[in-house]
């Protein structure tokens, strides 16, 4: 049984599979409409969310199958005290696949521990993000017409952001890719990031402040301060507006920069932006479903053929 707990679960090559079958379901969404036919989706959502939970169901109703879950913890059993582990135990009855959700880091990983269905981990505290990931992928791939050789600026709160963790994983193994971290020095990336891209040999840079750097970048990939992460509320207060994206700062851009952001949006891109045809969080948004709906047919082994006629292999 498969499970996607990091983008690292994929080999690039099966990354490559996985975008091209994206495509393909962006290209022909009627072929898969029947894909997932009596497969029912658990989404154990332990923290709020909005794009993920629902992009992730739709994803599963566009193909066919149908969902259950929560989307607060207090009204399952975990209010009762009921463990990550039994809460999966329990939907391995139920499902056929679950998406989860928790603020802590590693919960998706005990979940495969004693799950007989495959889990998609939709976030684990600051940890990873893998289906964010997916989407940013994707979105680049459509939008630029690759994955290798750019540079790519994440600009924000990169200690806590566990999208910007993951998306650094991911876009190390593409050949051509140089990064520019753009934090506070408080929100630096943490440290093994830096020691995995050290021992790799990737390039990157560092820098204060967004408008001395972005002129070089072809993908910013802005992010929100996570206040909810922090140890004190001053620490945010201080921070939290410590970017702000506006038309100024856009016109340093190139013409063929893109800006991507995994949303919520607080302060940190300024809606004068929006219109700018190099905003493309919210495009990124409907890549979204075409990325989770290849990984759910992936990880349940799911093939449809050119005739729309569906075989389901045992994924090992
Ligand atoms: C992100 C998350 O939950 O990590 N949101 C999302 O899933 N699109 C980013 C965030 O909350 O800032």
């Amino acid at each position: 049984m498969r499970h996607i707990l990091t983008p690292l679960d994929f080999k690039t090559q099966e990354l490559d599979a996985l975008f091209d079958l994206a495509a393909d379901i962006e290209a022909n969404p009627q072929k898969y409409a029947n894909a997932c036919r009596g497969k029912k989706l658990a989404t154990l959502f332990y923290e709020p969310s909005t794009r993920t939970r629902l992009s992730t169901e739709t994803a599963m109703l566009n193909l066919g199958g149908s969902t259950m879950g929560f989307s607060d913890a207090t009204s399952s059993s975990v209010s009762k005290g009921e463990s990550v582990a039994d809460t999966i135990r329990t939907v391995s009855c139920f499902a056929d696949i679950a998406a989860i959700r928790h603020p802590k880091e590693g919960a998706a990983m005990v979940a495969t521990q004693v799950s007989r269905i495959p889990i998609i981990n939709c976030g684990d505290g600051g940890h990873q993000h893998p289906t964010q990931t997916l989407t940013d992928m994707f979105t680049i791939r459509s939008l630029m017409g690759r994955l290798n050789h750019m540079t790519i600026g994440l600009c924000g709160d990169l200690k806590f952001g566990r999208t910007v963790h993951s998306l650094i994983d991911a876009m190390s193994r593409y050949e051509g890719i140089r990064f520019v971290f753009i934090s506070p020095k408080e929100l630096r990336i943490p440290e093994y990031i830096f020691e995995r891209l050290d021992e790799h040999d990737i390039q990157y840079d560092e820098f204060i402040k967004l408008e001395d750097v972005i002129g070089k970048l072809d993908i910013l990939y802005m992010t929100r301060v996570q206040r909810e992460r922090f140890f004190n509320e001053e620490d945010y207060v201080r921070l939290k507006d410590f970017y702000v994206l506006n038309k100024r700062i856009m016109r340093k851009a190139k013409n063929n920069m893109f800006v991507l952001h995994p949303l919520p949006r607080v302060n940190e891109i300024s809606v004068e932006v929006d219109n700018d045809p190099r905003a493309a969080y919210f495009r990124q948004v409907q890549y979204g479903v075409y990325a989770r709906m290849a990984l759910i047919l992936t990880l349940l082994g799911i093939h449809v053929n050119e005739d729309g006629t569906v075989t389901q292999t045992p994924v090992e």
